[in-house]
């Protein structure tokens, strides 16, 4: 009796630590594991790579923010993904280099999508509708695109505007002058440097509306091709395409898209017509 009731005594005391190891293996092998799984939904912070000197799209205020139209865009989007994002200021010159080398992971910079972009790099679909337009003087004679044949023409460099006047004076034109940054080539212009400015027309536009004194004007020509703003995603990462696209159709959707483009560029027909309509002024 009493060798029987210690070996019950003995045998239960045994699986109750046996019990107990394996549910300590357990909760080792769980322990393990929980960090692992939870740590890439909270580290990852996207990179987002914009040339914060194109108001009203990426420009810094005063305090050195970046703000604008495109980047209320991708912080909703973002949002609505998601994912976690941080903007850095990233010069036009480098900036396709600098999303190539992994330094961006993305990049909003009023970036049309053209063929030969596609060939290096990945887009969203459109989020914004831009053309060419010129800036002047206010007493320029320049009516159309046409007349800059053979005048200086200040252009950012490697942009759209860089390509659309390239076509028309060639690319060894002596007449073209190439800027880092837009608001140089604009500068360039208010001293007196160069004949006319080609830009993106919401910039040009907003240049001009902000110019005290109406000494600019803007020229449009039914020659301007419509262009196409797109995110950029390194080429082949087709998973964070999917999610910015997914959280671009949901801001449309949703009307966000419609309150960003209002708060900066106005009724959506505005940055369309306000061209044409300075133009004949
Ligand atoms: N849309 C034009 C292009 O893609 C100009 C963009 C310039 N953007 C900027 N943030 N500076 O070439």
């Amino acid at each position: 009796m009493n060798t029987l009731a210690h070996s019950f005594v003995g045998r239960a005391a045994l699986c109750v630590l046996l019990a107990l190891a394996l549910a300590a293996c357990n909760k080792q092998d769980s322990g393990a594991a929980a960090p692992a799984a939870s740590a890439p939904a909270t580290a990852k912070v996207y990179v987002v790579g914009t040339d914060a000197a194109y108001a009203p799209f990426e420009s810094q205020n005063e305090k050195g923010e970046i703000v604008g139209f495109d980047i209320d865009v991708v912080k909703a989007v973002a949002a609505k993904a998601g994912m976690e994002v941080k903007f850095v200021n990233t010069p036009w010159e480098g900036i396709f280099n600098a999303l190539k080398q992994g330094d961006r992971d993305l990049l909003v910079s009023s970036i049309t999508i053209t063929d030969e972009r596609k060939q290096s790099m990945d887009f969203t679909d459109p989020y914004f509708d831009a053309h060419q337009l010129i800036a002047v003087k206010a007493d320029s004679k320049i009516a159309r695109f046409e007349d800059l044949k053979s005048l200086k023409v200040g252009v950012q460099t490697g942009t759209t505007g860089d390509e659309t006047i390239t076509k028309l004076q060639g690319k060894n034109s002596p007449d073209i002058k190439r800027f880092e940054s837009t608001p140089l080539a604009l500068k360039e212009l208010e001293t007196g440097g160069i004949d006319a400015v080609v830009a993106d027309n919401g910039v040009v536009v907003n240049y001009v509306k902000n110019n005290a004194g109406n000494k600019f004007k803007t020229v449009n020509d039914p020659a301007f091709l419509p262009e196409h703003y797109g995110v950029a995603v390194r080429k082949g990462n087709t998973e964070l395409l999917a999610r910015l696209n997914q959280g671009l159709a949901a801001i449309k959707a949703d009307g966000s898209y419609d309150r960003i483009y209002a708060s900066y560029l106005g009724a959506p027909d505005a940055a369309a017509s306000a061209p044409a309509a300075a133009a004949s002024k």
